[in-house]
């Protein structure tokens, strides 16, 4: 049985979700949200596809996820924060998902900014796109595959490689999204508070690469809007950080 059965989707997921658009194939999801967004979709439109043939990454990377093994989705939000902070959307993200893992028993840490690692092996991508008002937050979660293409085999993982145990992809978005919802319709400094605790991050001697860097420090906390804050002053919005120590 397809477990992205749009039916079955429908009944899975919560009532916050005000449309859903499903793609059995798509090139991006957040591509097709954003568009959507862009001719007025509501807060809480989902695009969903089994695959995609353009999957965007961060920094301009590429996602790459064979068709059935993965949840590829994007939700258009409005949220009704102050737009500076419409950088923690994609913390709640990374929130909601680890929340949802510990609900069934997994323990999944967060790398700053938002890449979610089950033990040190990354088992999903977050991207944050935000225009004009509304943000575009698209998650790619690897659920079902049992092998990752060369360049990423010693950093990947899905769910059923790191557990051994078997996930029904309608069943687990239908609990990420309740959990995103309370984030992004609460209160954003709730959304810090909860990320902390996830965040692995925090504590560790860091590389930061990218526009900020080259720079190494120890990472000692998250500020208002997210960004990442060095022991001797430094904050980083954006780049790559490689934990060290
Ligand atoms: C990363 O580089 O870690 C972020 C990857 C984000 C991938 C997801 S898959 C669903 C959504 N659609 C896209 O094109 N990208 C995001």
């Amino acid at each position: 049985m397809n477990d992205l059965d749009q039916a079955v989707l429908r009944r899975a997921l919560p009532g916050w979700v005000t449309e859903l658009r499903y793609f059995s194939q798509t090139d991006s999801t957040n591509r097709q949200a954003a568009a959507w967004a862009q001719a007025g979709a509501p807060h809480g439109s989902l695009v969903i596809a089994d695959f995609q043939t353009a999957g965007r990454g961060r920094l301009g990377r590429r996602w790459l996820a064979p068709a059935g093994s993965s949840l590829l989705f994007s939700v258009v939000l409005r949220p009704g924060w102050d737009p500076q902070l419409f950088t923690l959307v994609s913390l709640a993200g990374a929130v909601a998902l680890c929340e949802c893992l510990e609900e069934k028993g997994i323990a999944a840490a967060v790398k700053w900014p938002n890449d979610v690692l089950i033990g040190e092996r990354k088992v999903s991508g977050i991207l944050a796109e935000a225009a004009a008002g509304v943000v575009v937050l698209g998650m790619g979660v690897n659920v079902k595959q049992e092998r990752f293409p060369p360049e990423i085999q010693a950093t990947a993982t899905s769910l059923q490689a790191s557990t051994g145990r078997r996930f029904d992809r309608s069943q687990l978005l239908a609990g990420l999204i309740r959990r995103l919802a309370s984030l992004v319709d609460g209160p954003a400094p709730a959304v810090v508070d909860r990320y902390r605790r996830w965040c692995e991050t925090l504590g560790r001697w860091v590389r930061v690469d990218g526009s900020y860097g080259p720079v190494e420090d120890r990472a000692v906390d998250v500020d208002s809007t997210g960004a990442l804050i060095l022991e001797h002053g430094d904050i980083v919005r954006a780049g790559d950080v490689y934990q060290i120590g």
